[in-house]
């Protein structure tokens, strides 16, 4: 089976072609940064236009990069949410639209189970079970994976997410969006400790987060009278440290409320060196393992989508020609794949 899968859910437009027996064949992407940069942020309407500009050039390099035909092709996944509902439906429409045009089967995937299943595309893939720190953009959870489509959510956070707290400070800083990349080079510069921000919830018993706070600490420091501007560096790498600090905390919690020992890193986050080198010290010291995706397929990308949906389709899994599409979608509203019973709640 050889799957082509579309990505769209917020400001990477990607496609990529999984073939089952010889592995990823191609992945393309176009990223929207430079276009959502002015407005320091992602700007719904202005995602959607440009994915529908982008996707069907990105459709044809892929497949051309892949050295395959449409003919090749069993299988169509996209992302149908979570994400900007605009965004989401062009990634569907055009799925859907090439599903019938090409007569193979089509089917949804779960932008969260696209990140936790990207360390699958690794020449050492981790076994299951095992827990999974998901950080991104929009989301920051624990999560106990049992197996594909098996997934218990044991924590997340009660406010921001992980990189929304990196972008949030970032922007305080005065640095460009996305501002976690940016963040992080700035705190390679800064001294430890200068600024002891806080750890949420390190606190508290719980696998919970919380980094709404370190938007409001930071803010306080930066808009003080005679703040520094040459003290922005250590500020960054207060922020970086308190964040690393407080989800290398949790997701050894997790360990040791699951007795697994294995810990797999997925979403943008989880490009962080810093956030990497320290979960890997940690989890070594009591002999777990950590694994991740590399670098590329931590942030968004439709390689991860390809991975999720050819499971599902293998497992006989396909919607109706409905353009579907979900701004919300629960986690753990996901089932295994098991071919008699439909594997997502409508
Ligand atoms: O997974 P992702 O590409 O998109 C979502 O599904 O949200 O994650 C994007 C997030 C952004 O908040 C971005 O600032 C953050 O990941 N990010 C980073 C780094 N690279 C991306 N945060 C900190 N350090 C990085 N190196
Ligand atoms: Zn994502």
């Amino acid at each position: 089976m050889r799957v082509l899968a579309i990505e769209s859910s917020c400001d990477e437009s990607a496609v990529a072609v999984l073939d089952e027996r010889r592995g990823l064949l191609a992945h393309v992407l176009h990223s929207q940064i430079d276009l959502h940069r002015v407005y320091g942020g992602v700007v719904p309407e202005l995602a959607s236009r440009d994915h529908v500009r982008r996707l069907v050039p990105l459709v044809r390099a892929a497949l051309g990069e892949a050295g395959s035909s449409a003919q090749d092709i069993g299988g169509i996944a996209y992302t149908a949410g979570p994400g900007l509902i605009g965004a989401l439906l062009t990634g569907a429409a055009l799925a859907r639209s090439l599903a019938y045009a090409w007569q193979v089967p089509a089917v949804n995937v779960h932008h969260l189970e696209g990140h936790l299943l990207a360390p699958l595309l690794e020449p050492e893939p981790p076994p299951f079970p095992h827990v999974a720190l998901l950080v991104s953009g929009g989301h920051t959870m624990l999560v106990d994976v049992r197996g594909i489509g098996d997934y218990r959510v044991l924590g997340e956070t009660r406010d921001d997410a992980a990189g929304e707290a990196f972008d949030k400070t970032a922007k305080l800083l005065g640095l460009p969006y996305p501002g976690g990349p940016e963040l992080a080079r700035l705190a390679e510069h800064g001294r430890a400790g200068a600024y002891d921000f806080p750890r949420p919830m390190l606190d508290r018993p719980g696998l919970e987060f919380s980094f709404s706070g370190l938007k409001t600490a930071v803010s306080l420091v930066v808009k003080a009278p005679g703040f520094d501007a040459a003290r922005r560096a250590d500020v960054a790498r207060g922020v970086e440290d308190a964040i690393v600090a407080t989800l290398v905390a949790k997701a050894l919690r997790a360990l040791e409320a699951t007795q697994l020992d294995t810990l797999v890193v997925a979403g943008g986050v989880g490009a962080n060196r810093s956030l990497r080198s320290a979960l890997t010290a940690a989890a070594a010291r009591r002999g777990a393992r950590v694994y991740y995706p590399r670098i590329e397929f931590c942030t968004d990308n439709a390689a991860m989508i390809a991975v999720a949906g050819l499971a599902r389709l293998k497992a006989g899994e396909h919607a109706d020609l409905a353009i579907a599409a979900r701004a919300q979608w629960p986690l753990d509203s996901l089932t295994t794949s098991d071919p008699e019973r439909p594997l997502h709640e409508s």
